[in-house]
């Protein structure tokens, strides 16, 4: 059994503990903003599980850690302070997982990208087009998502080696990535290898949080006594075994 921490509880927060299997996570505390974990962390946390806001995530990872928690971080926003945290997380000796996306599907899917790209390497005769669609609320383009597929394609692709963002005449040496905002569609990433012959997909498509929620799961299992700071990305195909 993990005793789990929420640290902020908003659409992630709620999102986990629904649907955290009750034989192997109990939900030791739920803290958000008017419930601050520093003020009032109960002793039986093994994990924290931090979805909160870019504002208190730094200081949230300092506290946790100090209390000796380990912390699987799925806030955004703070990865110009990645040594700061890694130094707090030595000093501590504790544990710390981290993703900007911990959907499992999408982490197959960067594999499955990752593969195409080397694979289409080959294949000078195929243009290369990715197409993210979020909902209208999401203020960044391109997505994080879309933007790590690029850098995935362009790790096995030698005549890509940069990528753009809505441009209508993307150079010869430059992956375009095109950014659609529709009412109601949680996240879709799409890859395109089109010759003139046809055209080969890669479509990933969440229908909901839940996603996101099994990922932060999986790395809750991972971090818990292991020491080090670690990336989802980096460690997933070793999570999902
Ligand atoms: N890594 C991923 O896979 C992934 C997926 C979804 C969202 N996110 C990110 O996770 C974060 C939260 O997303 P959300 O959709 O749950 O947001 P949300 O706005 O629904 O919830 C944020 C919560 O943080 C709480 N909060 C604010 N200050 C706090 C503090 N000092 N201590 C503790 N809690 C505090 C708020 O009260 C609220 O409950 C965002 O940064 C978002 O971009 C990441």
């Amino acid at each position: 059994m993990i005793n789990i921490a929420l640290v902020g509880y908003g659409k992630m927060g709620k999102m986990i503990e629904e649907i955290a299997p009750k034989e192997e996570f109990n939900i030791s505390g739920k803290y958000d903003v008017i419930n601050p974990v520093k003020e009032h962390l109960k002793n039986n946390t093994d994990v924290a599980i931090e979805f909160s806001t870019p504002a208190s995530v730094i200081e949230n990872i300092e506290f946790l850690s100090s209390k000796g928690i380990d912390v699987v971080c799925g806030t955004t926003g703070w990865y110009n302070k990645s040594d700061v945290v890694k130094d707090i997380i030595k000093k501590n000796g504790t544990g710390f997982i981290y993703a900007s996306n911990f959907s499992v599907g999408v982490n197959i899917f960067f594999q499955m990208v990752k593969n195409a790209g080397k694979l289409i390497n080959n294949y000078p005769q195929y243009e290369i087009l990715i197409k993210e669609t979020h909902h209208t609320r999401k203020l960044d383009k391109p997505s994080g998502t879309g933007i790590r597929t690029a850098e995935y394609l362009l790790e096995g692709i030698s005549r890509k080696d940069s990528f753009t963002s809505d441009s209508a005449e993307p150079a010869f040496n430059e992956i375009n990535i095109i950014s659609e905002r529709i009412t109601d569609v949680v996240g879709k990433h799409e890859v395109e290898f089109e010759s003139d012959a046809d055209t080969i997909s890669l479509i990933h498509n969440a229908k909901s949080r839940r996603g996101f929620a099994e990922g932060a799961l999986l790395a809750a299992k991972y971090i818990k006594g292991r020491k080090g700071f670690y990336k989802f990305e980096d460690v997933f195909s070793e999570l999902i075994k």
